[in-house]
């Protein structure tokens, strides 16, 4: 076997070729990245989110024996109209406290001894003054920690309190109760760890965001992939399509959504997060927002109407990159942001399928270049790397000069194998590949090999590729809708698959020289002793897929003298070769090369019978 290595001068520019793609799908926000300890904060767990889901989901109610009083969710007089429930305590008598209990995501609250936890909702009382007891408990009801607070108001009023705890406890609760006879409204109750990803409030989980800037992403691509763009068109809808707007400011004012994940989502993780994520760990944001169209539920916004949703783009971009002296610029500067967040990329729509979004997709990218033609517009090319959605869309790229076009497949490993040179043709093209979701369907160490064997091929049409993104990132264990996903987690510990490992070991290790490896293997002198017979046949091995061998210069050496073949092409999937008759001592020579294909490289060849081969594995 020979192989020559090829140094041939040509530099790779990979410019933002690796990053990420976060979606809150397998509650990647909630209970995943986003540090909030507390589930179901507000109150605002509805059926219309998921079946089974009430108003106290994750809250257990506590009465305890000689008490008398109630518990109730109430709507007539919110602290916020966004998130219009909030819990009221009836107490005739308290006995030693009714109240509720939280208990968490997945298998409870995390808390670790010496840490500090901050405590804070909003609450106001009947007019009589009421004592209010916040704890930190174990499940079986053992307090560690308690605050008391005095509320005389009956207007709401924020309170606080910072927990030290003094246990670990990977299943500990918060615990709320009214220990005064009265009656006491609570909102949006928050427990958030004092240490967050670089201490920021309202923030990320230390050891999910470390995991994810360990990566070195060069972009992350959010809010997600169906996420976006399922939903109804009016905005002020529980369940309508995901609104960046919507997730600004304080969280009491972010309105909680139906995730089409199947769950709640409080969006406490929301837009300035996203870009101060991104900020803080180098990656540039690439955001991309609903084209005006449902293909779920098939669900168009009337052209005449599409105005309302192009203003959504170009005021993102305004809040992403304008001066203050903006509206939206300053509406950023107002959040503690003055800077701009440098936004390139935008995308419009999702894994669209249907004419409707290719026809509203004219109207927000002519509004888009020409009012930043700098940003880089990103259409899309459907659910598969092919077939009616993806001719539409990559018809749509070229006409209109889209800047790059998000395809998305998740295939079996033989086809990232059989595929390794799905970009070689793209050579030419305007438009780039935005390669926005793959994955191997397994989550084992072959799983990563052949991603790996892929982005090699990726790498190599770096001029046609321009960026590509592993998906799902994250995944909380207790709370799966798909799987593979490249980061793992519980509430308290955090793996990395072995895809997580390749996308880390070819982020950080980003090639700029291109080599040119070709194999030749040459096989001469192969010796076939068989008293078998006399045809002798070359046939393809059994894992040949997408492999074809150029064998050349083939001779049958025989007693009386030499056969010579003309060259032959195998191909995986062809029929045995008949290359003539010998005797019964021969031997065949030849030299065979691969020429396309990878893995599986096996010739075999037969004597007499065709079913009986001797295999050659390379
Ligand atoms: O990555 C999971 C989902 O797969 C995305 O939401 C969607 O775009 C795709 O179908």
């Amino acid at each position: 076997m020979r192989i020559v290595v090829d140094i041939n001068n040509k530099t790779a520019d990979l410019g933002d070729l690796y990053g990420v793609f976060f979606e809150d799908i397998n509650h990647a926000a909630d209970g995943g990245l986003y540090a909030e300890l507390v589930r179901n904060r507000s109150f605002e767990f509805n059926t219309i989110d998921k079946d089974g889901y009430h108003a106290l989901t994750a809250w257990n109610v506590q009465i305890p024996d000689g008490a008398i009083g109630s518990i109730s969710v109430q709507d007539s007089h919110p602290y916020c109209l966004e998130n219009p429930h909030y819990l009221v305590i009836d107490a005739t008598e308290p006995a030693v406290g009714i109240g509720v209990v939280n208990e968490g995501f997945g298998e409870g609250i995390y808390i670790e001894a010496g840490k500090r936890y901050i405590f804070s909702c909003y609450a106001a009382c009947d007019g009589r003054p009421l004592r209010f007891e916040v704890s930190l408990r174990s499940a079986d009801g053992t307090m560690y920690e308690k605050k008391v607070f005095l509320i005389s108001n009956s207007e709401w009023e924020c309170f606080r309190a910072e927990f030290v705890s003094p246990v670990t406890n990977t299943s500990a609760r918060l615990g709320l109760r009214l220990v005064s006879a009265g009656r006491i409204y609570i909102d949006m109750v928050s427990l958030f760890p004092e240490d967050t990803f670089l201490n920021r409030q309202n923030g990320l989980r230390k050891d999910i965001a470390e995991m994810i800037a360990d990566l070195h992403p060069k972009f992350m691509r959010f809010p997600g992939g169906c996420l976006v763009h399922d939903g109804s068109l009016n905005e002020n809808d529980r369940d309508s399509m995901y609104r960046w707007k919507k997730t600004l400011g304080p969280i009491e004012k972010r309105p909680a959504r139906r995730n089409n994940w199947g769950y709640n989502q409080t969006l406490g993780l929301g837009y300035f997060e996203f870009f101060q994520f991104c900020e803080d760990i180098g990656a540039k944001p690439l955001p991309v927002l609903p084209g005006g169209w449902d293909p779920h539920h098939k669900r168009a916004v009337p052209v005449s109407m599409i105005k309302e949703w192009i203003d959504d783009a170009l005021d993102l971009i305004e809040f992403a990159n304008g001066d203050i002296d903006t509206e939206w610029g300053k509406k950023r500067a107002d959040l503690g942001h003055p800077e701009p967040f440098f936004l390139e990329y935008i995308g419009i729509g999702n894994e669209e399928v249907g004419e409707e979004f290719f026809e509203r997709y004219t109207y927000f990218h002519e509004a888009i270049r020409k009012k930043y033609p700098e940003i880089k517009i990103i259409n899309t090319a459907g659910p598969c790397a092919g077939g009616i959605a993806y001719e539409m869309g990559w018809e749509s790229a070229e006409k209109h000069g889209s800047d790059l076009i998000d395809e998305h497949y998740y295939q079996a490993p033989e086809w990232f194998i059989a595929n390794h040179h799905h970009y070689d043709n793209y050579n030419g093209r305007t438009t780039k590949v935005f390669l926005g979701e793959y994955a191997s369907k397994d989550d084992t160490w072959y799983n990563a090999l052949v991603e790996a064997s892929y982005m090699i091929g990726l790498e190599k049409n770096a001029e046609s590729v321009g960026l590509v993104c592993y998906a799902p990132l994250l995944c909380h264990t207790d709370y799966i809708n798909w799987k593979p996903d490249m980061i793992l987690y519980d509430n308290n510990r955090v793996f990395g698959t072995p895809s997580y490992y390749v996308q880390k070991l070819f982020m950080h290790n980003q090639g700029e020289q291109e080599l040119t490896v070709s194999i030749n293997t040459d096989i001469e002198n192969e010796v076939i002793e068989s008293k078998l017979g006399k045809k002798i046949y070359l046939a393809p091995g059994i894992r040949g897929r997408d492999c074809v061998m150029e064998c050349s210069d083939i001779r049958i050496l025989t007693k009386e003298g030499e056969i010579t073949c003309p060259n032959a092409v195998i191909r995986a999937e062809d029929e045995p070769l008949f290359l003539g008759e010998a005797d019964e001592d021969y031997t065949v020579r030849f030299v065979m090369k691969r020429t396309s294909g990878i893995f599986g490289i096996s010739l075999r060849f037969a004597c007499a019978d065709k079913n009986n081969f001797r295999k050659i594995e390379l």
